[in-house]
């Protein structure tokens, strides 16, 4: 983690047998029947299977050679509020996105944390590709402790 430019303390850490492992206890813990799992779209698509077991609902972002667009995903969080759905989580893969390979430019990454700060949504960030592809990669670690929560 540490290579990662995260310093956690040792209490901070699952050991999962995988990421798949720590999306199910994350889905497991937070998400409810007819909860919104909002993610970039296309995406992993385990997770979205993952995420459907425990009856949440998928809702997707677009992106684009940026990755998630932060302007749809402000219109996005906003008409699920304003139909009345909650949305818990969001899913996403910021560091060679699985499955378009796109990276999250580093402004627009300041711009979703924020987005979701302000609407109370957590986010889960998804690093198991960049792990396995670049150490160089460091992880989403400016994001308020608040809502980052790490899978695998
Ligand atoms: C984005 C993403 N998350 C999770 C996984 C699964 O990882 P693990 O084998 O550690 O469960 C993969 C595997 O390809 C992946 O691409």
């Amino acid at each position: 983690m540490a290579l990662d430019g995260i310093h956690g303390h040792p209490d901070d850490v699952v050991v999962t047998v995988g990421s798949q492992q720590g999306l199910d206890l994350i889905a497991r813990i937070f998400l409810d029947p007819g909860d919104v799992v909002v993610t970039e779209g296309p995406t992993y698509v385990t997770a979205i299977g993952t995420f459907s077991a425990y009856q949440a609902k998928i809702v997707h972002v677009p992106m684009d050679a940026d990755g998630l667009i932060p302007q749809d995903l402000v219109e996005t969080l906003a008409r699920l509020q304003a139909e009345g759905r909650k949305v818990k989580l969001l899913y996403t893969v910021p560091t060679f996105q699985n499955p378009t390979g796109v990276t999250l430019n580093p402004v627009r990454r300041a711009d979703v944390i924020e987005i979701c700060r302000r609407a109370g949504v957590l986010v889960v960030e998804d690093r198991t590709v960049s792990r396995h592809q670049s150490r160089s990669a460091t992880a989403w670690h400016g994001w308020p402790a608040s809502s980052r929560r790490r899978c695998n």
